[in-house]
């Protein structure tokens, strides 16, 4: 999953944001950066380019995440890590950056608590989590593909996880929960490009969990057609540009 993920994912989707948040990250000129959920390290890459100077410690849950993470991201300290129990000590980062993680973890404001602990005093958290589903047109299109697929118990992970934690007022009262104050919080759309819909198509369906979900209900080759036509319906064959909205949090310990 994380090579499909990179190969075909992370350009398109993913990339936009990094730019974003690794700038956000530099104007506040931190000196020791914890990254979350870093995934194949695209942010950790943007920051790594971004501020040289800084000194960036990339985590995710998942190895094999870390082992591409570090291949492709070599300038960061890279460690398995769970957002809920981290490895660190109290106090021992001036910012911590997340990139479209926080809706991946069971108990937001446990995670929140760990942040806040293993941020000095007055440090930051900086991370962006998805608008709804309808705000993200390649992920419209990726759904109304499944629901053509399974006309009966459609795949509902995009909608329920990436997209299910999409309400402003919920994040703030988490990070209010776990010790934050919220300082800033902005909607921002960005455009995603992709050469080509069928490319995109498969990265949903072989670089995310989607993939496990096609999988038990049988029948890829078949699904990875249906999902083609639909989403080639919607957006063309490619290259094609559309706009992808998320939320990006400033909030400090
Ligand atoms: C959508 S990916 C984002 C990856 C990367 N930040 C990026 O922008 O490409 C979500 C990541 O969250 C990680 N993840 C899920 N649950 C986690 C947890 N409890 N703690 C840390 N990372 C987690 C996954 O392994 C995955 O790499």
């Amino acid at each position: 999953m994380p090579d499909a993920y990179e190969q075909y994912l992370v350009p398109v989707i993913f990339r936009p944001f990094a730019e974003d948040l690794a700038a956000r990250t530099a104007a506040l000129a931190p000196a020791h950066v914890l990254e979350l959920a870093a995934g194949t390290g695209v942010l950790t890459s943007c920051l790594l380019a971004t501020a040289p100077s800084v000194e960036v410690t990339a985590t995710d849950l998942n190895e094999a995440m870390v082992t591409l993470g570090s291949a492709r991201a070599p300038g960061a300290v890279w460690r398995q890590a769970d957002a809920q129990r981290l490895p660190f000590p109290d106090g021992g980062f001036d910012l911590v950056a997340c990139q479209f993680g926080v809706m991946f973890f069971p108990d937001r404001v446990e995670a929140f608590s760990e942040i806040h602990r293993v941020l000095a005093p007055g440090g930051r958290f900086l991370f962006n989590t998805w608008g709804p589903l309808e705000t993200h047109s390649f992920e419209v299109a990726l759904q109304a593909g499944l629901e053509r697929a399974f006309p009966v118990d459609p795949p509902r992970f995009f909608p329920t996880v990436p997209h299910g934690y999409s309400d402003p007022a919920v994040v703030a009262a988490d990070l209010s929960a776990a010790g934050f104050a919220v300082e800033d919080e902005q909607e921002l759309t960005l455009q995603g490009r992709a050469a080509s819909t069928a490319g995109l198509a498969t990265g949903y369906l072989t670089g995310t969990p989607v993939r496990t979900a096609v999988e038990e209900r049988g029948d890829g080759p078949a699904v990875r057609a249906t999902v083609i036509e639909e989403m080639t319906a919607r957006l063309g064959p490619g290259p094609v540009t559309a706009p992808m909205t998320a939320y990006v949090f400033l909030a400090a310990a």
